[in-house]
C-alpha cells in the first residue's frame, strides 16, 4: 500500500478562535513581534500599544487529533466607538502563508465576530501590499494613506458578506485545500 508523505511541519487543521488561554496570547504575542518587529521593522522590540487593553485577539492554532498546540496566525479586534470596529495586527507565521487560508479565516472570524457584537462598520488599515487580498474578500478602498513609514489603505469591510458568528471562542476548523 502506497502512503502518502505527511509535510512534517504543516497541521493540516486549524482552529480559529478568540485568544483564551494564557499560552494562546503568549504565541500571539510572540508572533506579533516576530512579524512586524523582526521581520517588517516596524516596531522596535514591541509592538504594543494601548488598543491591546480593550482588544479581543483571535488566534489560529495547528489542531492535531483535537490538541492544539501551536499559535501560527493572529489578528485584533476592538470597538472604538459603538457599532464601529477595528482589525489591526494581522499576521500568520511565515511558513503557513498562502497555503492554509489562514489570514482569509481570520479576516472571517475577525468580522463575523465584530458583527455579531453589534458592528455597523469594520475598518483596518492595510498594508498596501496585501489591499488585493482584502478587495477579494470584499473590503473596498476608502483612502491611500502612510503609517509606520508604510503606504496603507484605509479599508472597509461590507458586512453583508460576514454573517454574525456569535460564538468566538469555539470559533471555527479551518481546513487546508489539500486535506478539505
Ligand atoms: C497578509 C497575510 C496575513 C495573508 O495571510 P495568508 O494566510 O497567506 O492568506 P490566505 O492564504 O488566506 O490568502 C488567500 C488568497 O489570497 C492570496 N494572497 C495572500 N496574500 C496576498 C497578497 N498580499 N496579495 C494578493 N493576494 C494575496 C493567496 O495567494 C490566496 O489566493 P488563492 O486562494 O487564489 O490561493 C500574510 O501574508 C502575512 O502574515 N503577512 C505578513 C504580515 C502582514 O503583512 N500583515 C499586515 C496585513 S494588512
Amino acid at each position: 500500500m502506497m502512503l502518502e508523505p505527511v509535510h512534517p511541519s504543516l497541521s493540516a487543521a486549524h482552529r480559529v478562535k478568540f485568544a483564551t488561554e494564557p499560552w494562546e496570547m503568549r504565541g500571539a504575542e510572540g508572533l506579533r513581534r516576530a512579524v512586524f518587529c523582526d521581520e517588517q521593522g516596524l516596531f522596535a522590540g514591541d509592538d504594543g500599544d494601548a488598543i491591546d487593553a480593550v482588544a479581543i485577539a483571535i488566534v489560529a492554532v495547528s489542531d492535531t487529533c483535537g490538541q492544539s498546540d501551536e499559535v501560527v496566525g493572529t489578528v485584533r479586534i476592538h470597538e472604538a466607538e459603538p457599532g464601529l470596529w477595528w482589525g489591526s495586527r494581522l499576521a500568520v507565521a511565515k511558513a503557513y502563508r498562502r497555503q492554509a487560508g489562514l489570514g482569509t479565516s481570520l479576516i472571517r472570524l475577525a468580522v463575523s465576530s465584530a458583527h455579531a457584537r453589534g458592528a455597523t462598520r469594520f475598518l483596518a488599515h492595510v498594508q498596501s501590499r496585501n489591499a488585493l487580498l482584502f478587495q477579494r474578500l470584499h473590503w473596498r478602498t476608502l483612502a491611500q494613506t502612510s503609517l509606520h513609514g508604510q503606504p496603507h489603505h484605509l479599508m472597509e469591510a461590507d458586512l453583508s458578506c460576514y454573517p454574525p458568528i456569535a460564538n468566538g471562542v469555539a470559533g471555527f476548523l479551518a481546513l487546508t485545500r489539500a486535506a478539505a
